[in-house]
Order: structure tokens, then C-alpha cells, then sequence
């Protein structure tokens, strides 16, 4: 029924507005993301094949798919993992916040919906499947080592973070590059005593720096890589080799800001681009 609403509503664009928490996380990763499509695309070859791990309403989805049809002459696919039902811990819905909205967005079929609507505003040499499930039940029927780029932002609990970057590794073949979202801090930098503590919860205060972060996907991340990672404002990307992982490093890649951020967003993405000298020379 959302479905038909959504088309009525929004016949030619997709829809993050409201309160839907459709635009998640700093926009800024987007671009980095995109910085990721192109390294990739530059090596040239068949159309490329990317998982997304965590899909929410498209917000990051759309921009994968957008980054696959400039970049890439020969487009791809998606294939997009979430389980579009409610997640938080009982213990991170009493903190109330978005874990109450994001979960009756879910528990009602919207975001699902929204997430079918948004994602219909692909590139035409871009397909975007879907499966409904949790990533640790999903992942392995994926064919090993077929995929060029895995990306985690499911839940973002510990033991699922775990599991979904050992799944994903499985999964990416040599050259490929493994990232996800929201490591807002790296095990070397906040107080791992308290993480540790704190790998229940999705979201807590790091006493060491007073800033915010999810424990489960800075331990997690630690556990696997085993140290540091390369990071961007919070998107953190390895590249697969045969010997293991080894930084991404963006060189020579472009970026694209994606069609779907508001006017009111791209304006000050730009902004920020043009004030760094690193990324101005990269606009694609
Ligand atoms: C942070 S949101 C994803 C945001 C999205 N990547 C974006 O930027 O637009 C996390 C998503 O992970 C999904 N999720 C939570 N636990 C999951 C699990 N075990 N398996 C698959 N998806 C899960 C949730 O339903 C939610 O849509």
C-alpha cells in the first residue's frame, strides 16, 4: 500500500525527508564511497559487483549505485542485505532518540517501502537486487570471492559486525575492497576498556575523548584487521590482497556529490570541498 502511496507522492524522485532518518550518518563519507567506485572503475573490466550491507531507505545505496553508473561504463549491480524489521537492544530503545522512530518505521513496512521506491531511481546500467534477512544468515549463500566491493553499515552490535566483515572477506575477491560505516573511533584512540564494556549498546560516550561512537564496530574492526584501518571522517575502507589487507588509498580516484542529496546539502558539501585541498582537484 506505501508502495503505491510513495509513487503517488513522489512519481519522479526518491524521498529521505521527514522523519524517516533517511539521510544516516555524515554525508561527507558519501564521497568517499564514491572516491572507492572509482579506484575501482579505473582498473576497467565487466561490470562491477558490490554488496551493501545495511540499506536502511537507499540514502547509501543510491550513491553506490550513482558512483557505478558515472565511473563505470559497464555499470553493475548491488545487492542490497537488510533485515528491515526492528534491531535495538531493549537497552537502546529506552534511551528513545531515533532507535524508537527508526524502529516503528520498521516494525510498520515503511522504511522497506521507502527503501523500494528510492532504490528505482538507479542508472539504467545499474541494477539493484535485494534480500530480506539478517546478513549472518544471507551471506553465505553469496558465491566466494565474486564481488569487487563489500560494504558494512548493518547493525552495528559487535558479534554482527564481527560476522558480517569475516562474511564479507569471504565474499571480495583479490583487489576488492572491504569498508563500512560509522567508525567514528579507532580502537587506538578511545578508552578499549570502556568498549569493551560497552559492545551491547549501539551508540555511547568514549571518556578517553568525550566523543560518540559505536564500540561494536571499533572493536570489531580492530579484532579483524588487527590495527588501524585508513579512515574518512568515519568510512573506513581495506583493500583485499593476497598476502591480506592493506590501507585503500584514493589515488588519482574521483568523487562525484550524489543527485539525491538535497540542494541545501550539496551546497555545503561543496563548501567543504572547495576549503580542502586534498579533495577540490578530485571532483568528477
Ligand atoms: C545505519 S542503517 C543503514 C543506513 C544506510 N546504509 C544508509 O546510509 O542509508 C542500519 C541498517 O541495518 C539493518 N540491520 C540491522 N541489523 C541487521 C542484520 N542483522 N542484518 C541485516 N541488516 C541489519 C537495519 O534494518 C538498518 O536498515
Amino acid at each position: 500500500m506505501s508502495q503505491i502511496l510513495l509513487r503517488q507522492l513522489f512519481p519522479d524522485e526518491p524521498t529521505f525527508g521527514g522523519t524517516t532518518h533517511g539521510m544516516q550518518g555524515s554525508a561527507i563519507r558519501h564521497l568517499f564511497m564514491t572516491l572507492a567506485v572509482s579506484s575501482l572503475a579505473a582498473r576497467g573490466g565487466g561490470p562491477l559487483r558490490m554488496i551493501e550491507i545495511g540499506s536502511w531507505t537507499g540514502f547509501s545505496a543510491l550513491t553506490w549505485a550513482q558512483a557505478m553508473g558515472a565511473f563505470h561504463p559497464a555499470g553493475g549491480s548491488l545487492t542490497c542485505i537488510d533485515v528491515w524489521q526492528p534491531y535495538f537492544t531493549g537497552a537502546d530503545l529506552a534511551k528513545g532518540d531515533i532507535y524508537g522512530t527508526m524502529d516503528d518505521l520498521a516494525s510498520t513496512g515503511l522504511a522497506y517501502d521507502l527503501f523500494v521506491h528510492n532504490t528505482r531511481f538507479v542508472p539504467k546500467n545499474v541494477r539493484v537486487d535485494h534480500f530480506r534477512g539478517r546478513s549472518r544468515d544471507i551471506l553465505p549463500l553469496l558465491q566466494e570471492g565474486a564481488f569487487d566491493l563489500v560494504y558494512i553499515d548493518g547493525s552495528h552490535y559487535f558479534d554482527d559486525v564481527g560476522h558480517d566483515i569475516a562474511g564479507g572477506d569471504r565474499l571480495l575477491r583479490e583487489g576488492g575492497i572491504l569498508c563500512g560505516d560509522d567508525l567514528n573511533l579507532q580502537a587506538h584512540e578511545c578508552d578499549l576498556d570502556h568498549a569493551a564494556r560497552s559492545i551491547e549498546e549501539n551508540y555511547v560516550e568514549d571518556p578517553r575523548t568525550g566523543q560518540h561512537f559505536h564500540p561494536g564496530v571499533t572493536l570489531a574492526v580492530d579484532r579483524f584487521f588487527g590495527g588501524p584501518v585508513s579512515a574518512f571522517s568515519g568510512f573506513w575502507a581495506m583493500v583485499k590482497g593476497a598476502q591480506g589487507y592493506r590501507p585503500f588509498v584514493p589515488a588519482g580516484a574521483q568523487f562525484l556529490v550524489p543527485d539525491h542529496f538535497p540542494a541545501w546539502l550539496r551546497q555545503t558539501i561543496l563548501q567543504t570541498v572547495a576549503a580542502d585541498p586534498d579533495l577540490a582537484p578530485r571532483a568528477g
